[in-house]
């Protein structure tokens, strides 16, 4: 089995301390640092913005996994990337010229990654498969920590799992939302290789820990 990939949501973590969360992270056996970049129009919340992950970006000796889930994605690729971001994520729903938008992050530097809601289908993806480095799978409806994760998640991991073995290269396939000890294994099982996790980890009792089980289930 091939590693699994973990990313800490800091959008879970105090954010009175984003430091010392940076921290913990760095010293865990997380591979990233998810930053959830909210902009209260495509989803209803917002969480923060481009100073903050500066800051974050000067503690963090994790690479950082920007996912995006704003309007107009293309107008902050540079912004992501002079925060630190590694792997910049956008939402197929908000990106009317998909093919651009990731050429445009590769031309950056990065990794390019597509994020799908719970309702999109798998589909949207079929043209664009050579041109991404990373399908990102909602399993909750995209602006909120902390929600139940969404069982038919594990069917559409199978479908994108078959779709990335056609290409000719190695995706990443990460599960973004309610992840946590019982529904990780499981993911991994249908193909998944990355997974975020933000509550289950900022709320327990032992967060590095947590990581540390998420990584080897
Ligand atoms: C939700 C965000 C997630 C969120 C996950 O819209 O994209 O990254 O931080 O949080 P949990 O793991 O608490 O569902
Ligand atoms: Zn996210």
């Amino acid at each position: 089995m091939s590693e699994i990939l973990i990313a800490p949501s800091i959008l879970a973590a105090d954010f009175g301390n984003l430091a010392a969360a940076t921290h913990m992270i760095n010293e865990s056996q997380a591979d990233y640092i998810h930053i959830d970049i909210m902009d209260g129009n495509f989803v209803p919340n917002i969480s923060f913005g481009f100073p903050v992950t500066q800051a974050i970006c000067k503690h963090a000796k994790k690479p950082l996994d920007f996912h995006l889930m704003i309007n107009n994605p293309d107008h902050y690729l540079e912004d992501c990337v002079n925060s630190g971001a590694k792997i910049i994520t956008v939402h197929a729903e908000v990106c009317n010229h998909l093919n651009r938008t990731l050429q445009r992050i590769k031309e950056l530097g990065v990794f390019a990654g597509v994020a799908l809601n719970p309702h999109t289908s798998v589909d949207v993806l079929k043209n664009v498969i050579n041109d991404l480095d990373l399908i990102l799978i909602m399993s909750v409806n995209p602006g909120f920590g902390g929600q139940k994760f969404i069982d038919n998640t594990y069917a559409k991991v199978k479908e994108i799992k078959q779709l990335a073995d056609v290409a000719d290269k190695n995706i990443l396939i990460e599960i973004d939302g309610g992840v946590n000890g019982e529904n990780a294994p499981l993911l991994v099982k249908a193909g998944a290789n990355m997974l975020v996790a933000g509550s289950y980890v900022f709320n327990s009792i032992n967060p590095s820990q947590t990581i540390a089980n998420l990584k080897n289930p």
